[in-house]
């Protein structure tokens, strides 16, 4: 079983990765393995809808996104980390999840997502929301913690000392390691639940 993170911020190893690394230790203690991938470094260009991946099942844009996809069709969890800016996710981050999860063919369901947020001050709760989002059109689970999955700092150092964010941060990796676990058995003993095929309006028609 494996968990995938993501680190949404420019920096590698600052806040936002503090709480990654926090999330990744207990999923590791819990017997998950983890991988943080950083692409918030990386100029990351916005989707152009041009559909090129319905027809080639990748995005025409051959960059870090084509480079995470086969990493998310393989894990069993996924955990998106950002960095507030304007009481919204990085822009990189989500020109990233935009493309990810729009030229992704495979099946995202019953994977377990997760929302990080990094702010020194405000916009968390906005920012957690965003992301959620993805998570929730694609049929995964979102794994929740004992509050809104946040964090508060300008340094790591600051974020060291959020004792209640970084207890966020645990409990969170050890309630998704605990719905991981349990959807593993459930579709072993149940099977995924059946699909209708999908039914799409734009209230025009
Ligand atoms: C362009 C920009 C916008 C920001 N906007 C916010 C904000 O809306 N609210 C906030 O609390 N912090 C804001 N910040 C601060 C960062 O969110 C905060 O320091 C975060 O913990 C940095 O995470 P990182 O070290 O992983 O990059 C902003 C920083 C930048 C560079």
């Amino acid at each position: 079983m494996k968990v995938l993170l993501i680190n949404g911020s420019p920096k590698a190893e600052r806040c936002t990765f503090t709480a990654l690394s926090e999330v990744a230790k207990t999923l590791e203690a819990e017997g998950i393995e983890t991988e943080i991938v950083h692409i918030g470094n990386q100029a990351i260009r916005g989707c152009i809808d041009c559909r090129a991946c319905k027809k080639n099942g990748k995005c025409v844009f051959n960059d870090i996104v084509n480079e995470v996809a086969p990493k998310f069709a393989e894990c069993d969890g996924l955990v998106v980390g950002t960095p507030v800016y304007y009481a919204s996710a990085n822009g990189n981050l989500i020109s990233f999840l935009n493309r990810l999860f729009f030229s992704t063919p495979f099946d995202k369901s019953m994977k377990v997502g997760a929302a990080v947020v990094s702010a020194r001050h405000g916009g968390c709760s906005a920012t957690f929301d965003e992301l959620n989002k993805y998570f929730t059109i694609v049929g995964m689970p979102v794994a929740s913690s004992q509050y809104w999955n946040s964090v508060h700092g300008f340094t790591p150092e600051d974020v060291r000392k959020d004792e209640e964010g970084l207890q966020t941060m645990r409990t969170l990796g050890k309630n998704m390691a605990f719905l991981i676990k349990s959807i593993a058995l459930g579709k072993e003993k149940y099977g995924l639940p059946e699909r209708e095929p999908q039914i799409l309006t734009n209230f025009i028609d």
